[in-house]
């Protein structure tokens, strides 16, 4: 039964969804599922583009079969080890014993690491090399980091498209629309492409950016990730995005809360600070720590500009779910934020002081020394202090 789709003249997207799993990485909820996107080129030689994650593997052979139409398979580019995407390259190869495996030094490494030597064909190629097809030619360039060491995109030189792995990819099924066009593309796709971002790729901006500035130098017209729709439409704004996101620097003026609370006590000073910014027409989203999934926490730190951490103080210490969101924040690297601090305690407030201490070890961050210390509940008694706190806030997030 045919599963896959012209995307234009002879190019095919021939992966699926998976819209059972729950954790991606067995870690990231995914409530919308997942597409492991493979692509097909038929030509004078044929190639396949990566193939897909266990789960979706024999409509991915199917694909092929349908498409191959029992002739011969030249190529399989492996752009990624990964097994999301690997994990259908043996029983590829089975079918296709000639195939000729087009992979660069680093992912041969992992290749071998991952299934063992291999009897099939190998086509080592390094950064800017061209692989010709007949009409249509692929040329390779490197970008390690995004998101493993061997990873490689492809760029089809004749239509302008770029094969881009896990770059420029998202959470959520391929459901009927493929196209950036397609879909309801403002309504929650942005936010899962950002969150897939700032969780998947957001430690390599650095890396990312290499890649930003060779797309530069390509015309571009289509772009073909790993995961989620094919970007056509939104190239630029998508382009834009990444270039915030791999360069850390936010895109709403406004205050991110999240808040720890076991007894509300917290939450009520959390609520307090966001009614009093949204007076002032501050963009403000306010989140628990502890029923939020802290890629939801990541993906909105990614976006705002300034992070107001409140915690209860927890043993003498932060809050378990605060801490695991703190330690997050310093392996995904996310610079270039502002963080102010509110913490309660009943007897020896502390979370504020070792909040701050946890961060400053991130450079370009500014951790504010306008702490707000609240004992057990928010009083009249309070009331100065908050206000203070909320003026400076104020004062900085519109200065
Ligand atoms: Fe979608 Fe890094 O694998």
């Amino acid at each position: 039964m045919q599963n896959f789709r012209e995307i234009t003249s002879n190019v095919y997207w021939i992966g699926g969804s998976d819209k059972r799993l729950s954790l991606f990485e067995n870690l990231f909820p995914i409530p919308r599922g997942v597409s492991y996107n493979s692509y097909f080129i038929s030509d004078e030689k044929s190639a396949v583009i990566d193939t897909v994650d266990e789960s979706i593997k024999d409509i991915f052979i199917e694909n092929v079969k349908e498409l191959t139409k029992k002739k011969t398979l030249d190529y399989i580019v492996v752009q990624h080890m990964e097994p999301d995407h690997s994990s259908a390259l043996l029983e590829l190869l089975s079918h296709y014993p000639n195939a000729t495996l087009v992979m660069n030094a680093k992912t041969q490494t992992l290749f071998e690491q991952f299934f063992g030597k291999t009897e099939s064909k190998i086509k080592l190629v390094a950064d800017g090399e061209t692989l010709n097809l007949g009409k249509r030619s692929l040329k390779f360039i490197m970008a390690p980091m995004v998101h493993w060491p061997e990873v490689m995109l492809s760029y089809e030189i004749t239509d302008g498209i770029l094969f881009s792995a896990d770059a420029f990819g998202s959470f959520g099924a391929i459901e009927g629309a493929i196209f950036d066009y397609e879909a309801d593309f403002d309504c929650g796709y942005i936010q899962e492409m950002r969150r897939y971002y700032a969780n998947i790729v957001g430690k390599y901006g650095a890396q990312v950016l290499k890649v930003l500035k060779t797309a530069e130098s390509l015309d571009i017209k289509m772009i073909c990730p790993l995961h989620g729709l094919i970007l056509k439409d939104k190239l630029s704004l998508i382009l834009d995005k990444y270039g915030k996101w791999a360069s850390y620097l936010p895109e709403e003026k406004g205050a991110l809360i999240i808040y720890a609370s076991m007894y509300n006590h917290t939450k009520k000073v959390a609520f307090k600070i966001a009614d009093e910014l949204n007076k002032q027409n501050i963009k403000v989203n306010l989140y628990d720590v502890s029923n939020t999934d802290v890629s939801y926490l990541i993906s909105e730190i990614f976006k705002f500009s300034h992070v107001i951490l409140a915690s209860v103080t927890y043993n003498g210490g932060i809050y378990p779910k605060m801490q695991n969101l703190i330690e997050d924040i310093k392996a995904l690297n996310i610079v270039n934020r502002t963080f102010y601090f509110v913490e309660n305690g009943s007897w020896a407030p502390a979370s504020a002081r070792l909040m701050k201490t946890s961060l400053e070890t991130m450079k370009n961050t500014v951790l504010s020394d306008n702490i707000l210390s609240i004992r057990s509940s928010l009083k009249e008694t309070d009331m100065d202090k908050l206000n203070n706190f909320i003026d400076l806030l104020t004062k900085d997030i519109n200065g």
